[in-house]
């Protein structure tokens, strides 16, 4: 039995590196170079992503966690939750569950019967917000699962008890609308009639507001975008030489979408252990690192048309620079 599970252990971290080195090397092969963003999230990545939240510039946790602050009974009663019927509460991307402790607290007072289920691709994050939870609301249930949320999505459809999916911080501002589109008709196919999503989405706004957002002036978001790099120099044993690659956001509120690349500042050549590979970065060459896509109904409705989803509520906070919508299938 102990043997059974060591096995199936190694097969899990091979499949992992594996994943992550196919990735990488994905990326770095294509003409315009990008890496995936849900790489950020090391145990550093993740501290600094907390840093992040915590930024001046950085509204985009703040307006949320006003409308968590402030609204949790207005969430509550437009879930249509019933406090003596079981349902999951499942967050996808939960990190460090900032934003929806506050809602935990209100469904707990309040004496609601539910799982708490945080999936997230980084086990550290989900190792202290278990900690976090168990010694603040030592009687709530939580079951956590380690992973990456596409892969989640098919298991929500193995039992039929209710569901309400979390998708906070404009985490689906991360995937092209197209991603986004296919994620988000997966997510509502594997859901029943009465299940609801919460998703959480970043407003269009001037890039006078958004871009501080992700430049900001101490410099953390360009130690958060870097850290991705140390990242693969120490997993993947790479010699990138972080002195000659440097953060650049950018974003034009036409589009809606912003930027954040890694710039190399030379021409020079890396080596990528584990992947037996070098690859050459010519001077100003930009690599992709992140997406954030902002939103407004009419976008989100063009996304959601080509799923069963449809919006029921949308809840925003005092500046109206985030929305937090209440998605039910059709
Ligand atoms: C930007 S943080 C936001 C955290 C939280 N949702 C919030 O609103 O504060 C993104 C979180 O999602 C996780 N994440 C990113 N991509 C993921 C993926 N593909 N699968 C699972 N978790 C992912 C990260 O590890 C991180 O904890």
């Amino acid at each position: 039995m102990t043997e059974i599970k060591t096995i199936k252990k190694i097969e899990h971290i091979n499949t992992a590196v594996d994943y992550f080195k196919n990735e990488i090397d994905e990326g770095l092969s294509s003409i315009k170079k990008s890496l995936p963003s849900k790489y950020f999230y090391d145990k550093k990545g993740d501290a600094l992503f907390v840093k992040i939240m915590h930024l001046p510039e950085y509204y985009v946790t703040r307006s949320e966690h006003e409308i968590f602050r402030t609204k949790s009974q207005s969430i509550i009663e437009a879930l249509h939750l019933n406090p003596n019927t079981y349902f999951e509460l499942i967050e996808l991307g939960a990190g460090d569950g900032l934003k929806t402790k506050e809602l935990l607290r209100e469904l707990n007072r309040l004496h609601y019967k539910f799982d708490y289920m945080p999936v997230d691709i980084s086990k550290n994050a989900l190792e202290s917000l278990e900690k976090d939870l168990n010694k603040e609301m030592p009687s709530l249930s939580i079951k956590t699962k380690q992973g990456d949320y596409f892969e989640v999505l098919e298991s929500l459809n193995e039992n039929h008890n209710s569901k309400v999916i979390l998708f906070l911080g404009s985490n689906i501002g991360n995937m092209s609308d197209d991603v986004a589109t296919d994620f988000m008709s997966k997510l509502s196919a594997n859901l029943q009639n009465k299940d609801k999503l919460l998703l959480g989405v970043d407003l269009i706004k001037p890039a006078s507001i958004v871009l501080p957002a992700y430049n900001d002036s101490q410099g953390i978001t360009a130690a958060f975008n870097l850290n991705l790099l140390q990242r693969i120099n120490k997993e993947l044993g790479a010699n990138f030489d972080l002195k000659f690659f440097k953060h650049q956001a950018e974003y034009k509120e036409s589009d809606g979408i912003a930027k954040s690349f890694l710039v190399s500042t030379k021409a020079q050549q890396v080596y990528i252990t584990k992947i037996n590979k070098n690859f050459s970065f010519h001077e100003g060459e930009k690599i992709l690192t992140e997406i954030s896509r902002k939103y407004n109904d009419e976008i989100l409705n063009s996304i959601l048309s080509k799923t069963d989803f449809i919006i029921k509520n949308r809840i925003t906070d005092s500046k109206v620079y985030f929305a937090n919508y209440i998605l039910e299938r059709k």
